[in-house]
């Protein structure tokens, strides 16, 4: 598992004082991909429109460009605001395979300091059940860290 609060204050410190939406979401694609195994794919899709989400930075294989709300475990979470963590994703129903490595993954809901859902964090992994409540625990420390600071957009 990812040292996570060293993780946490080494992004603190690489974003201080920046609020660029997309530079924030590129550092921590890169950091957090980097830390830890069971991540495989590493990155966010934006809200760009009324219920849809397309890609923006991230670590990895090719992913798909353009998710509706409607479709796949991040538009399960960009409909519901809530983290998802599925550990089968063969057994998601809607699960859009990327890549067929993929065998678990979690996907976190990004807020701005307004509470509007700007993004979802979507980190898959290789190995079955790799994410627990813990994983999102942390990573929602992380976003809301990062993400809910004055002036991001
Ligand atoms: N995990 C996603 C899609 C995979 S990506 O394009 C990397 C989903 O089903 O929402």
């Amino acid at each position: 598992m990812a040292d996570y609060a060293a993780l946490a204050a080494r992004i603190a410190a690489l974003t201080e004082g920046e609020t660029d939406a997309v530079a924030l979401m590129a550092t921590l694609a890169c950091e957090l991909h980097h830390a830890d195994d069971r991540f495989d794919w590493t990155g966010f899709y934006r809200v760009v429109a009324p219920g849809m989400l397309k890609v923006g930075p991230y670590q990895g294989g090719h992913g798909c460009l353009v998710i509706p709300f409607a479709r796949g475990v991040c538009g399960a979470c960009a409909r519901t605001g809530e983290a998802q963590i599925v550990p089968d994703v063969d057994a998601f129903p809607g699960h859009i395979a990327c890549s067929s490595s993929t065998r678990s993954e979690i996907v976190l809901p990004v807020h701005d300091a307004a509470g509007r859902l700007i993004a979802v964090l979507d980190i898959d992994s290789d190995r079955p059940g790799a994410f627990d409540a813990a994983d999102a625990t942390a990573l929602a420390a992380i976003l809301a860290a990062t993400f809910s600071r004055p002036g991001v957009s």
